[in-house]
């Protein structure tokens, strides 16, 4: 069972990379640039650090990804999905899901355009939104990553 042991250890060195910065950018960087006075200013900084993040977020939620289905297909665990004392599963997947969706597809797309719209005609409004979006993201990984780290190791909710 090396392997699964060798996927776990990539799975949380990627989760903690990737959620890590998600809680750098919401309590440190967000709040740093929402203090900015000038609007050129706030916008630049954020589209440097944030563009700067998204490259490794891409590379460690790609990992975290490949890591977990790899486990579920070395455990044979698919059928985890069918029952309830495997919410964190569920919960895992959906928080993957939910980054890889904006990461790859929205914020190429459509979401760094829309930003820049807004955040030109009215920044404190714009960085508030993206703020709390930021917190919600945050909050979500946190608990996925709790109940994860319990369920792996024996402590279930449900029965
Ligand atoms: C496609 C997405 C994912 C899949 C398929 C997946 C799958 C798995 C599997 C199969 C395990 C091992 C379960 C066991 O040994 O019984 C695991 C562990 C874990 N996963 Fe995920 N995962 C995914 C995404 C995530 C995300 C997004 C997070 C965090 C936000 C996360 C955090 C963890 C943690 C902390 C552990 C526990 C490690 C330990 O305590 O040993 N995973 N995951």
């Amino acid at each position: 069972m090396e392997e699964l042991v060798i996927a776990r250890v990539v799975h949380v060195i990627a989760v903690i990379l990737w959620i890590g910065g998600v809680a750098m950018v919401t309590t440190v960087i967000i709040p740093s640039v929402k203090r900015m006075t000038s609007k050129e200013d706030q916008i630049k900084t954020f589209e440097t650090i944030e563009g700067k993040f998204a490259i490794q977020a891409k590379i460690t939620t790609l990992l975290t990804g490949l890591s977990g289905f790899y486990m579920l297909y070395v455990l044979d665990g698919w059928h985890r999905y069918l029952e309830l004392r495997f919410w964190w599963i569920h919960a895992m997947t959906l928080v993957w899901i939910l980054f890889t969706l904006i990461l790859y597809i929205f914020e190429p797309l459509f979401l760094h355009k829309v930003f820049k719209k807004y955040a030109e005609k009215n920044p404190e409004k714009t960085f508030n939104i993206m703020h709390m979006a930021h917190w919600v993201l945050l909050i979500l990984s946190l608990i996925t990553t709790a109940g994860a780290v319990a369920g792996c190791h024996g402590f279930l909710l449900f029965n």
